[in-house]
């Protein structure tokens, strides 16, 4: 069964190893203990198999990244922290590379549209699409 918590001390060395199995340039670890709080865990018994990060920003709430272990993806985790994080009240934003298909396809699954392009945002030179979700649209 997968449980959702906020992600705790401990639960670091679980989260930079599937950051750095998902990502090109993955954060250090230091990033996560500075943004501990902002950042939930979902759990398989007691394994993390995923987590997502969230911030306010002036008055949008930010998905700073969101990764699952390869293991484990394809069976609605991703889905799951969204649900969780999202709400009917607030603007969520977040950015995504322009070729990362899984990735967009989740965030349209939640109503997220493409508002803008941000011309080499990753340190490779790839563009990032700005996603906007705004409720009830
Ligand atoms: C993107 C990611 C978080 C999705 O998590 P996941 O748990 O595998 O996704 P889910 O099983 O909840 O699937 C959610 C939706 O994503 C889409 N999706 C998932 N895997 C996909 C794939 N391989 N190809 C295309 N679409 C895919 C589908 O639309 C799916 O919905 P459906 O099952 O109703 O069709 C995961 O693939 C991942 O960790 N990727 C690497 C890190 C990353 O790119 N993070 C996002 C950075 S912005």
């Amino acid at each position: 069964m997968i449980t959702i918590f906020p992600m705790k001390d401990k639960d670091i060395p679980a989260v930079v190893e599937i950051e750095r199995l998902s990502f090109k340039f993955p954060k250090p670890e230091a990033v996560f203990h500075e943004d501990e709080h902002k950042y939930l865990v979902a759990k398989d018994e007691n394994k993390i198999v995923g987590y997502i990060g969230i911030e306010k920003i002036l008055d949008e709430t930010h998905i700073i990244n969101m990764a699952i272990h390869p293991d484990y993806r394809g069976k609605g985790i991703g889905k799951r922290l969204m649900q969780h994080v999202l709400n009917d009240e607030d603007v969520f934003f977040l950015e995504v590379r322009v070729s990362n298909e899984s990735a967009k396809n989740v965030y349209q699954k939640y109503g997220f549209k493409v508002i803008d392009v941000r011309k080499g945002y990753y340190a490779d030179g790839e563009d990032a699409f700005v996603m906007r979700r705004i409720p009830n649209e």
